[in-house]
């Protein structure tokens, strides 16, 4: 037998006989839900109907939500023929652009993840480890003393000059500060202004006449960089990613080019910074863990990033759009709909990590707990996040120098409530900390050496350290 339900317009309606269970309020309600609340809905969802569910929401319409490491395993290793994420990323073409490797889809997107992988793994990601620390020292210096303040936005413009400078290679100071100036606000991608691409005339007027104006703003800077490149004779010496690209001679034209580099913009900016951020929320408030990270060799370091983006993961889903009929945890999947692992619920499933709300980075030492399908910050399989290596290296660099070189105390000892921001899942008060005490490092040789230390100020919770 096959009934139909209503789902949301822009989609078909679908058949509903073989899908698994799910909560039963309006779309609207969902939708709400699930974009405001997502890890009390998904808790709610997965208590009742365990770790296979259905829910109808906007823009994706019916989704099947999976939390179990054999069902999240089956997708993450299906045929990527049948499981289509770059159908399920298309919101964001219209930023990324059609030739994005985020928006591909098979043969195409095989190809585009060839090009841009070399710069990505892990041996090349470590020629970046000077720029990273270079910005990080500039950026400290900067931070108030003895006065509270969010090291979230701190942290964007860490990650954005890092993928400038790293990734892009943007060297001339004019053109570095336009795209400083230009680009977060591209990088912003709210439900509003996606509410553009349903309906162009909105692009007239308004916030969303001026975020058009950025982008092709934004673009313009891009492409003027990429231009420049291919013409500089040093290109073989630069180790940055777009001259590493250009100079591998593959078929990109600078349509892609500017298309793959907007990717690394939308897909590392936000993101890395919400990891920093949770990272640093969390050791602040955990004294044994960051006494224990101060001292800590890399080994170490990377274990609080893995667990902070375990145990405060940044994205809470991965989406895949299904092309066929599919059988998933006994049931018949139709064609059309989104399967979603769900990158919260397993993280904080007792079965994979043993008191799984607790932070310790111990877990993830010495082969440690989880597993490739239990541990998904990254999404997996073949769209497993292209940047890992990246992010990961890039976080345990800004981990090491803050560390080495400053005092920092969470400003009240509460835990951050969890908060939706668009698509990611940030700390609701931006990870607001007090630099307490600071020295320059010398993080390349002649640097002098300055010290600035201060007693802990007033107001600054005795358990916040
Ligand atoms: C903590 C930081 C980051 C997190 C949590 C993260 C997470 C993710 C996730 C969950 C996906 C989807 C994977 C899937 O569908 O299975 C993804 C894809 C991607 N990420 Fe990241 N990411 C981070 C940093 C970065 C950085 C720094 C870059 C590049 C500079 C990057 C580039 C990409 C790209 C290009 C894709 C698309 C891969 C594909 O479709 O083949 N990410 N990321």
């Amino acid at each position: 037998m096959t009934t139909t339900t209503n789902t949301p317009s822009m989609h078909p309606p679908v058949p509903t006989s073989d899908l698994p269970p799910g909560p039963r309020m309006p779309v609207g309600l969902q939708t709400l839900r699930a974009w405001r609340a997502t890890i009390p809905f998904f808790d709610a969802a997965t208590r009742r109907y365990g770790p296979i569910f259905t829910i109808r929401a906007l823009p994706w319409g019916t989704a099947v939500v999976v939390n179990d490491p054999e069902l999240v395993k089956e997708v993450f290793t299906g045929d990527p023929a049948v499981y289509h994420a770059g159908e399920g990323n298309s919101i964001l073409a219209p930023i990324v652009g059609s030739r994005s490797v985020l928006v591909l889809d098979e043969d195409e997107h095989l190809q585009a993840r060839r090009t841009l992988l070399p710069p990505f793994h892990g041996e090349a990601v470590q020629a970046y480890g000077r720029v990273v620390e270079q910005i990080v020292a500039d950026e400290i210096s900067r931070w108030p003393l003895l006065e509270a303040f969010p090291l979230h936005p701190r942290f964007r413009a860490v990650t954005l000059e890092v993928i400038l400078r790293a990734v892009i290679g943007v060297s001339d100071p004019r053109r570095l500060a336009a795209l400083r100036q230009v680009l977060p606000e591209c990088l912003q991608i709210s439900p509003t202004i996606m509410a553009m691409w349903a309906m162009p005339v909105l692009g007239r007027v308004g916030p969303w006449r001026r975020f058009r104006e950025k982008l092709a703003e934004a673009n313009r800077l891009l492409r003027a960089e990429i231009r420049e490149r291919r013409r500089d004779p040093g290109l073989e010496k630069r180790e940055d990613v777009l001259s590493r690209l250009i100079a591998a001679g593959g078929d990109c034209d600078d349509d892609e080019l500017r298309d793959q580099i907007m990717t690394l913009l939308v897909a590392g900016h936000e993101t890395s910074s919400t990891g920093l951020a949770w990272t640093f929320e969390r050791l602040l408030r955990h004294p044994t863990t960051l006494s224990r990270a101060r001292g800590g060799d890399d080994a170490y370091l990377d274990a609080v990033v893995q667990e902070s983006l375990r145990v405060r993961p940044v994205l809470p889903v991965v989406l895949r759009q299904l092309k066929v009929p599919v059988n998933l945890g006994g049931y018949e999947l139709p064609a059309g709909i989104t399967v979603m692992p769900a990158i919260t619920l397993m993280h904080e499933n007792p079965a994979l990590f043993d008191e799984p709300s607790r932070f310790k980075p111990e877990r993830f030492l010495d082969g440690g707990e989880g597993g490739t399908y239990a541990w998904i910050p990254f999404g997996g399989g073949r769209r497993r996040c292209l940047g890992a290596a990246f992010a990961s290296f890039e976080m345990r660099v800004v981990l090491r120098t803050i560390l080495r070189s400053t005092e920092l105390r969470a400003d009240v000892p509460a835990d951050e409530p969890i908060r939706n921001h668009h698509i990611t899942l940030v700390p609701a008060r931006g990870a607001r900390v007090v630099k307490v005490g600071w020295h320059a490092l010398p993080p390349w040789p002649g640097r002098r050496r300055l010290t600035a230390t201060a007693r802990r100020p007033r107001g600054v919770g005795a358990g916040a350290l």
